[in-house]
């Protein structure tokens, strides 16, 4: 992102202020120094990442925020919206803080994920998804936000995404890293 073209001098010099207060915005939140050690959730950053009815919320994150072993997200999905059916080798916790909705799950030790178990979910609902194993959050409740406060080991997190639940694991698409921390990533990071 470049500063405007020049432009007269006395024009010039506010331009120049507007253009470093941006990039200095866009700096702290992709980096731990400048941030108060204690935050407000209120303040933090929020974005849908391209997928409507989603709002996440990186509370702690590998590269905005240096964490080396977790990662700590809060999402709400608006009724009716859904996580990808998805699977990553690392261990998540999830802790329902807000409405209710369908945690589908399915093996990682067929060709394919097959046909989910289902489970209903609501508020003090908390499970873990075994690592590898295909899962699906999805807000089935039609009158309220579903909002899940998520907890993920050895980031930053690599995650393959399936078409549907019979698609095989091997052609699971990788993504990584993942939507969220992608605006502050440079330098690719260790393999897992
Ligand atoms: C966090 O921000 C919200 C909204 O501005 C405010 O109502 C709340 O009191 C703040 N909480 C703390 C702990 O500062
Ligand atoms: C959730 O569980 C905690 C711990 O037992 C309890 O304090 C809280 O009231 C529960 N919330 C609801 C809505 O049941």
């Amino acid at each position: 992102m470049g500063c405007p073209a020049p432009l007269p001098a006395a024009a010039v010099i506010p331009l120049l202020f507007l253009c470093c207060a941006v990039a200095a915005a866009a700096a702290s939140l992709c980096s731990v120094r400048g941030l108060p050690f204690v935050r407000n959730l209120s303040n933090e950053p929020q974005d849908n990442y391209g997928r409507s009815g989603l709002s996440h919320i990186t509370v702690a994150g590998a590269v905005s925020h240096g964490m080396k072993e977790i990662e700590l997200w809060l999402q709400t999905f608006a009724p009716g919206t859904r996580t990808p059916i998805h699977r990553h080798s690392c261990e998540e916790v999830f802790i329902v803080l807000k409405g209710s909705g369908t945690l589908l799950l399915a093996s990682s030790s067929h060709k394919y994920p097959g046909e989910p178990e289902k489970y209903q979910i609501s508020v003090n609902s908390t499970f873990s998804i075994p690592v590898n194993d295909p899962h699906q959050i999805w807000n089935t409740n039609e009158n309220e936000d579903l909002q899940v406060l998520v907890t993920i080991s050895r980031p930053p997190v690599k995650i393959f995404i399936y078409d549907d639940w019979f698609m095989p694991h091997t052609a699971a698409k990788l993504k990584f890293p993942y939507y969220w921390d992608e605006e502050c990533f440079h330098t690719p990071k260790d393999e897992l």
